[in-house]
């Protein structure tokens, strides 16, 4: 798994993935030697810190997940065909205005398939804290077992990011396309709590765009 972040949901995401039994390769913006704490936690036959560039190349599955104002910087040749999970949220006081996001014409996701057109995204890990990616999952059949939505286009990498997201101890929801995904967005009922399937399939179904908040 490549990671481009290597924040509170990238850290989290990592430690889970070689939890898991994945190699990963995380990056950030300041470069590899920053993250050498966080390869030394993972343990250094699982993880490696390297450039995006690097991580974008090196993962089979590569998760986006820093501040959605840097969308761009992703670099989009070395995610030609992968699977990319999408991790961001909007916020204007970090993000600053998204005009086409104010005037919800798209939506966080669909920016950044737009940004990556040859790449398969996947939106996940948009409504749980970073700090609950590492205790609230469980196994398969678990009563109650906590869902997390997923929204694509692609519907063989959104089984691929099913089977991730079962691996790592979460029942899904599929929201249904990109367009989908603002159903999960900031100030909606589904964002944020822990919630099963059937609840969070009746959050989608009540949630509101912003104009009719
Ligand atoms: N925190 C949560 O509980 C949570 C939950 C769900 C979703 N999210 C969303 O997930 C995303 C990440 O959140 P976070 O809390 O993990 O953020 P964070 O703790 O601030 O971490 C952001 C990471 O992205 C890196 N980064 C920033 N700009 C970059 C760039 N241009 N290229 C490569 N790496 C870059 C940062 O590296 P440097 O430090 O080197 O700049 C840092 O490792 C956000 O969009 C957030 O809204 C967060």
């Amino acid at each position: 798994m490549g990671l481009i972040g290597a924040g509170n949901i990238g850290g989290q995401l990592a430690r889970l993935a070689v939890s898991r039994g994945y190699g990963v390769v995380i990056s950030n913006s300041r470069g590899p030697e920053t993250l050498a704490a966080l390869v030394a936690e993972l343990g250094g036959a699982h993880a490696r810190a390297a450039t995006v560039v690097e991580a974008a190349k090196a993962g089979d599955i590569v998760v986006v997940t820093i501040p959605l104002k840097h969308y761009r910087t992703v670099p989009v040749e070395p995610l030609a065909g992968k699977v990319v999970i999408d991790t961001m949220n909007y916020y204007p006081q970090r993000d600053g205005q998204i005009a086409e996001l104010d005037n919800e014409s798209t939506t966080t996701s669909e920016l950044l398939q737009a940004h990556l057109p040859t790449s398969k995204v996947v939106k996940a890990f948009n409504h749980i804290y970073a700090a609950q990616l590492t205790t609230d999952g469980r196994p398969a059949g678990t009563k109650d077992r906590r869902a997390l939505v997923i929204a694509g286009d692609d519907p063989e990498a959104k089984a691929t990011v099913t089977r991730l997201l079962d691996e790592f101890g979460f029942e899904v929801v599929d929201a249904g396309p990109l367009k989908e995904g603002w159903r999960i967005q900031r100030d909606t009922p589904g964002y944020g709590p822990h919630r099963t399937a059937e609840q969070l399939r009746t959050d989608l179904a009540a949630a509101k765009r912003y104009a009719d908040q």
